[in-house]
C-alpha cells in the first residue's frame, strides 16, 4: 500500500533508526570488502592557495591544497581517514564522503550522524566503499565546502568493463559568489556587505565564524537572509587576503587554477582517456567541452550509463560525469562554461606542438550537442528493476534570492533539531521522491547514503539538477539504513535551509 506522502511530524527521534545502531551495523557486514585498508590523512587548515597567474587567495585546505590530494582505492576497500582539523578559532569541521553508499555514522553530517570534530581535534572515518565510481569529499559543516575544502575521491572498479589508456581527474569550481552576476555587482555587493568584517588580517578570514552562526536566525527575517548572504561572500571574499579593489569576481577554477595560467594535462595522440569530472563548485553549473574532440558519457555520478556521443555535458554542482575522448593531435582547451554567467574555467590538453589557445577560448563544441542528465539511461547492469512504489514523499522546493529564504516542503531545516520532520521510509521500501521546484534557480538535490534512479529508466545519480518551475522524480531502494540528508547542493541554500532528513524507521 502506498503510504501517505506527508512528512510525519508525529515521529520522535527514538522512534528512528539510530545512526551507529545494530541495523546500520547489519547492512554494513553484509558489504563485499576486500579486507584491505586504505589509510589516508586530510589535514583542513588555512592555507595560501595559488591559483596561478600571480593570484594567490588565503583560505582554508587540506594540506595546503585545493582540489586536496586525491584518495583513489579499490572497490570493496575500507577507508580509513583520518581528519585532523587545524582550522582556526575554534571552527569544528567535519568529512562528507559525497555520493557513497556507506554505514551512516560515518556519513559526517553533524550533529545527525556524529558529533563535529573540534579545532585541534582528529576523528577517523572508516568505512567499506563497494561501489565504484567516481566522488569527492568536503566538510557538511556551513559553507566549508566553498572555502576550498574538497578533495577527489575514485573508486576503482577491479573489474573495470571500459578500455582505455589514460584517466585524468577534473575538478571544477567557483570562488566567489557569482550570483548577482557581473563580476562589478558583486564587488560592490561585497564592499557594501562587508561592513564590520574582517577582511583578511592575520586570522586569515572573516566570516569563518558562520559555521557556528545561527542559520534559523539567518533565515527568519529579509535582513538575516541579507546578511547571510553577505555573510558566504565574505567567507570567500576572505580568500583575497587584502585588497579588494584588484579582484576581479568570480573565479571559475579547474583543478584551482584560473583560465589564464592553466593547469596541463599531457597525453598523446591517438590515446583514449577517461575524464573524471566533478563539480564542486557551490552555485555553478558548468558546461564542459574539450576543443576539437567528442565525448562519450559513460558514468554520472559513479554509475553506468547507456554510451552517448556528444560535444558537451552539463555538469551541475555536486554532479560527476565521467566521459571518453580520443585524443587529437595538437594543443587543446578543455573548457567549463559557467551556465548563465559568461564566465569560463579551463585547463589544457597537449599532446603535440602548437600555441596554446586564448584563456577566452570558447570552443564551438560548447554550441554543439549537449547532453543533460535526463536524457541518460542507466546501463542495464545498474538499473533498477521495476516494481511497485510502498512510500512517496512529495519534496518542494521554496524560496528566492530577494528574500534569502530557501526551505523544503516549506520549512527551513533545524540543524538544532534535525530529526524533527524527517520523511520517513523503512528498510525494503522502494521509494519514489517528487521534487517540485516552485523557484525561478536551479536546485542540485543530493542524497545521501543512496543513489536513486531518475523515473523511467534514467540514470542512476545522487545529484540532480531541479530546473525552475519544473518537477522530477527519482526512485531509490530503501537499503541502507539510518539518517540521511536530502538537500540542496548549493551550499548557501542548503545553509539557509534547504535540506531536509530521510530517516529510516
Ligand atoms: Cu556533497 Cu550533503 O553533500
Ligand atoms: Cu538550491
Amino acid at each position: 500500500a502506498l503510504a501517505a506522502c506527508t512528512s510525519d511530524s508525529g515521529t520522535t527521534p527514538a522512534a528512528l533508526v539510530d545512526p551507529s545502531g545494530p541495523a546500520v551495523a547489519a547492512v554494513e557486514k553484509q558489504r563485499k570488502g576486500t579486507g584491505r585498508t586504505h589509510q589516508v590523512t586530510l589535514t583542513a587548515a588555512p592555507a595560501v592557495l595559488d591559483l596561478g597567474a600571480g593570484i594567490t587567495a588565503k583560505s582554508w585546505a587540506f594540506s595546503g591544497r585545493a582540489p586536496g590530494r586525491e584518495i583513489r582505492l579499490a572497490a570493496g576497500d575500507t577507508l580509513a581517514a583520518e581528519l585532523s582539523n587545524q582550522l582556526p578559532d575554534r571552527t569544528a569541521t567535519s568529512l562528507h564522503w559525497h555520493g557513497i553508499a556507506l554505514r551512516n555514522d560515518m556519513d559526517g553530517v553533524p550533529p545527525v550522524t556524529q558529533r563535529t570534530v573540534r579545532a585541534g581535534a582528529n576523528f577517523t572515518y572508516r568505512f567499506i566503499a563497494d561501489a565504484p565510481g567516481t566522488y569527492f569529499v568536503h566538510p557538511h559543516v556551513g559553507v566549508q565546502l566553498d572555502r576550498g575544502l574538497y578533495a577527489p575521491l575514485i573508486v576503482e572498479d577491479p573489474r573495470e568493463p571500459l578500455s582505455y589508456d589514460d584517466e585524468w581527474v577534473v575538478v571544477l569550481d567557483d570562488w566567489v559568489d557569482g550570483v548577482t552576476g557581473t563580476p562589478d555587482e558583486v564587488l560592490a555587493e561585497l564592499r557594501q556587505g562587508m561592513g564590520g568584517m574582517d577582511m583578511g588580517g592575520d586570522s586569515g578570514s572573516g566570516g569563518h565564524d558562520m559555521s557556528g552562526m545561527d542559520m534559523g536566525e539567518a533565515s527568519a527575517s529579509p535582513s538575516g537572509g541579507m546578511s547571510m548572504r553577505f555573510m558566504l561572500m565574505g567567507a570567500e571574499s576572505a580568500l583575497l587576503g587584502g585588497d579588494a579593489g584588484d579582484v576581479k569576481y568570480p573565479y571559475h577554477l579547474v583543478n584551482g587554477r584560473v583560465p589564464a595560467d592553466p593547469d596541463v594535462y599531457r597525453g598523446r595522440p591517438g590515446r583514449r582517456v577517461r575524464l573524471r569530472l566533478i563539480n564542486a563548485g557551490g552555485d555553478t553549473a558548468y558546461r564542459v567541452a574539450l576543443g576539437g574532440h567528442r565525448m562519450t558519457v559513460t558514468h554520472t555520478d559513479g554509475f553506468p550509463v547507456e554510451h552517448q556521443q556528444v560535444d558537451t555535458v552539463l555538469v551541475g554542482m555536486g554532479e560527476r560525469y565521467d566521459v571518453l575522448v580520443a585524443l587529437g593531435d595538437g594543443v587543446f582547451p578543455l573548457v567549463a562554461l559557467a551556465e548563465g554567467k559568461d564566465a569560463t574555467g579551463m585547463a589544457l590538453v597537449r599532446t603535440g606542438s602548437g600555441t596554446a589557445p586564448k584563456a577566452t577560448v570558447r570552443p564551438k563544441e560548447l554550441d554543439g550537442r549537449m547532453l543533460t542528465a535526463s536524457e541518460l539511461r542507466a546501463a542495464d547492469d545498474v538499473r533498477l528493476a521495476s516494481r511497485t512504489v510502498d512510500q512517496v514523499h512529495r519534496v518542494e522546493l521554496s524560496g528566492g534570492m530577494a528574500t534569502y529564504d530557501w526551505t523544503v516542503n516549506g520549512r527551513a531545516f533545524d540543524m538544532d533539531d534535525p530529526a524533527a520532520h524527517p520523511l520517513t521510509v523503512e528498510e525494503g521500501q522502494r521509494v519514489r521522491l517528487d521534487f517540485v521546484n516552485s523557484t525561478q534557480m536551479w536546485h542540485p538535490m543530493h542524497l545521501h547514503g543512496h543513489t536513486y534512479q531518475l523515473a523511467g529508466g534514467g540514470p542512476r545519480k545522487d545529484t540532480a539538477v531541479v530546473l525552475p518551475k519544473k518537477k522530477l522524480s527519482v526512485v531509490f531502494d530503501a537499503d541502507n539504513p539510518g539518517r540521511w540528508m536530502l538537500h540542496c547542493h548549493n551550499a548557501y541554500h542548503a545553509e539557509v535551509g534547504m535540506m531536509a532528513l530521510v530517516a529510516y524507521r
